[in-house]
C-alpha cells in the first residue's frame, strides 16, 4: 500500500521559500511513490485559539478542514519558516485547535520536517522547537530533519536544491522517511 502523506509549508506568503522547498520534497515523495494532498495554508485560516470561542462555536472550520486531512493521511511533511527562533504562530495556533479534536488526529501519525530560511542556520532552530507540541500531540518525528540554509540563494528557478549534493540529500532523507512512515503504518 503507498504511503499516503499531506505536505503543507507553515507560511502565507505568496513567495514562500518554504513552499519552494517542500514542493521539492513533494516531487521527490511523489517520483518514490506516496501519494501526496499538497495543501496550502491559506486552507487553514482559523482565529487565535480562544476557549470562549470554542465554548460557543466549537472548533473552527479551518482547523476541523486540517483535522480531517490529517485523519486521512500516514504522515505529514512541513516545510516551516523559523520565527525568533521557534515556529510560526500561525502553526503553533494550528496545532493548538486541531489539539482540541476529540478525535486526537494527530495521535499514531508520523512527520518529516524540512525548513529554509535566509540565514545559515536555514531555519534549524525552528524545527526543533516544532518538535515539542507535535511528539506531545502523538506524532513520531522523523529524527532526521532538513534544513536549507540559504534558501533564497540555493533554490533554483524550479525551486530545486541547486547544489547536487543538497538536492541528493533532501532526496535520500525522503526515501528514508517513506521507509519509516510505511513500516510504522504496519
Ligand atoms: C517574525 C519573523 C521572525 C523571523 N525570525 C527568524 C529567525 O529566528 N531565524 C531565521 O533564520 N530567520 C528568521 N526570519 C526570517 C525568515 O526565516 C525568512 O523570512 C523566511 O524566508 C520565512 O519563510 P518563508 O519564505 O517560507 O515565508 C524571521 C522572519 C520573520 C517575519
Amino acid at each position: 500500500m503507498t504511503v499516503r502523506l499531506l505536505a503543507f509549508a507553515a507560511s502565507l506568503r505568496k513567495a514562500s521559500l518554504n513552499r519552494r522547498l517542500l514542493g521539492a520534497a513533494v516531487e521527490f515523495a511523489r517520483q518514490q511513490g506516496a501519494t501526496v494532498d499538497l495543501a496550502d495554508f491559506h486552507e487553514f485560516d482559523m482565529p487565535l485559539y480562544d476557549a470562549d470561542l470554542q465554548a460557543r462555536d466549537g472548533v473552527p472550520p479551518g482547523a476541523l478542514q486540517l483535522g480531517h486531512r490529517v485523519a486521512a493521511v500516514d504522515g505529514l511533511v512541513i516545510a516551516s519558516p523559523e520565527y525568533s527562533h521557534s515556529m510560526p504562530g500561525i502553526l503553533k495556533n494550528a496545532l493548538d485547535w486541531v489539539a482540541r479534536l476529540k478525535t486526537a488526529p494527530l495521535q499514531g501519525k508520523s512527520a518529516l520536517l524540512l525548513s529554509t530560511s535566509t540565514t545559515l542556520v536555514g531555519g534549524n532552530r525552528g524545527l526543533w522547537a516544532l518538535r515539542v507540541p507535535l511528539e506531545v500531540l502523538g506524532v513520531f518525528v522523523y529524527p532526521e530533519m532538513y534544513s536549507l540554509a540559504t534558501g533564497d540563494k540555493a533554490l533554483d528557478a524550479e525551486d530545486w536544491p541547486s547544489d547536487p549534493a543538497a538536492r541528493q540529500r533532501l532526496e535520500k532523507l525522503v526515501a528514508a522517511y517513506l521507509e519509516t512512515a510505511a513500516r510504522l503504518r504496519g
